[in-house]
């Protein structure tokens, strides 16, 4: 997603660094400190405008939601959201996916979502996929014993790439699997992003799935 960083978006930053953090190494292992709260913790990874996580963080007062996004100018219209909403269950953070267990203690996070991520098809650019085995490793650390990952997705070959890069991972099992989600039984919990809503519109079936990573004793 290329976009120019607008003046009002230097703006919004200035005035309202209480709702987002750049690079959060400092919060690391804190998060339940920061927010004030046990409740659970869930990280939308790459979540664009945030209309994802915003609906989430208003349909789920009982647990706190984490925006993680790289790209400033298109974080600044999710900070735009939450300026107007100020929703107390939900954060935003300026950062790469790739440092998440930078930002993140060990089993810190009980879901990990990955809405429409890019798809890097070329081959040479794998390990960029947001789930390439390096990222699935980072997420496995993050992750509780009770989390999951939830991934959907209009791109196909980028679907079974995933499908095929968890089900390689010998702690992973896939629990949730679909083709079509919105014509499938998991559509009554689906909560749509700007994306989904522009490639369902276009008749594109959109690709979901949910798993988990078994827990070992080392991972205690
Ligand atoms: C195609 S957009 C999807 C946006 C939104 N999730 C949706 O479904 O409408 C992918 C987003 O992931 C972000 N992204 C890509 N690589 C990332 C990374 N390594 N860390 C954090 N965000 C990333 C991009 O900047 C972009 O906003």
């Amino acid at each position: 997603m290329r976009m120019k960083r607008k003046p009002w978006a230097d703006e919004l930053y200035e005035q309202n660094q209480n709702f987002y953090k750049k690079f959060p190494y400092d919060i690391k292992g804190n998060w339940h400190n920061f927010f004030g709260n046990d409740k659970p913790i869930e990280l939308e990874i790459g979540s664009g405008k945030g209309g994802f996580i915003t609906q989430l963080a208003k349909i789920h007062p009982e647990k706190n939601f984490i925006a993680l996004e790289i790209n400033e100018m298109a974080l600044a219209y999710l900070l735009r959201k939450q300026f107007e909403l100020k929703l107390p269950n939900l954060f935003l953070i300026i950062g790469d996916a790739k440092e998440v267990d930078q930002y993140f203690e060990k089993q810190e996070i009980n879901n990990i979502y990955l809405n429409f991520s890019d798809p890097w098809p070329k081959s040479r650019h794998e390990k960029r996929r947001l789930t390439s085995p390096g990222f699935l490793d980072r997420y496995q650390k993050i992750l509780n014993k009770n989390g999951k990952l939830t991934f959907k997705t209009d791109n196909q070959s980028l679907f079974i790439y995933s499908i095929k890069t968890i089900a390689n991972k010998s702690e992973a099992i896939i629990d949730k699997l679909t083709f079509d989600l919105h014509n499938s039984e998991f559509v009554k919990e689906n909560v749509e992003t700007e994306y989904e809503i522009k490639f369902s519109k276009k008749g594109a079936p959109i690709y979901m799935l949910e798993a988990h990573f078994k827990k070992g004793d080392k991972d205690e």
